[in-house]
């Protein structure tokens, strides 16, 4: 019964790399460019093993590609998530790198990160795999009254890294392999 299901997830996936062209193709894949919700919503589902993504943050400087503001972070993510959530194979990972951001107007950090990490296990039913936190010194000292003018606060250099996975699958999956 599995490899009756896997093998008509390759042929949708066939089907649907004949459908869409490629921006770019190298040896090692293709790349496709667009809307991910759109994207994502096109795949059939259980058809990948790896999302991974650096978003949009909420930082306080709005970025020309859009960037929700932390309130609303949550929100705007769950779309993708829940789309995510549907292609993922059974053993599949997502995987989110997002940097933290600073409260408007005072000297003090978002939990937007944090926030959405807890929203994609206990609303969405990811179980995070593990965390990770990037060490980035190369991040741009700031907020300048803050961090360079007053010196109370230090440069942000850390960006955190979640890898969830949709666990009950995962451990269906790897007692029947
Ligand atoms: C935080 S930036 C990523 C920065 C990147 N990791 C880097 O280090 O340069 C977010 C990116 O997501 C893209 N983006 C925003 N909304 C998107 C969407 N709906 N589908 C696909 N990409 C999107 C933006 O164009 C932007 O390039």
């Amino acid at each position: 019964m599995k490899a009756v299901k896997s093998y008509s997830t390759l042929c949708k996936t066939a089907l649907w790399e004949a459908k869409h062209e490629p921006y770019y193709r190298t040896d090692f894949g293709a790349a496709y460019l667009g809307d991910a919700r759109q994207l994502l919503a096109s795949l059939p589902e259980k058809s990948v093993s790896l999302v991974i993504t650096s978003p949009p943050f909420a930082l306080r400087t709005k970025k020309n590609y859009g960037n929700p503001d932390a309130e609303h972070y949550g929100d705007w993510f769950r779309p993708f998530a829940r789309e995510v959530q549907r292609v993922l194979k059974d053993d599949g990972s997502f995987v989110i790198e997002i940097g933290g951001a600073w409260t408007p107007r005072q000297p003090t950090r978002s939990l937007y990160q944090y926030e959405l990490l807890i929203d994609l296990v206990r609303t969405l039913g990811y179980h995070l795999a593990q965390e990770f936190f990037w060490f980035n010194p190369a991040k741009m000292p700031g907020p300048a009254q803050w961090v360079t003018i007053d010196r109370i606060r230090c440069t942000d250099a850390v960006s955190t890294i979640w890898w969830e996975t949709v666990v009950s699958r995962l451990v269906r999956h790897l007692s029947t392999s």
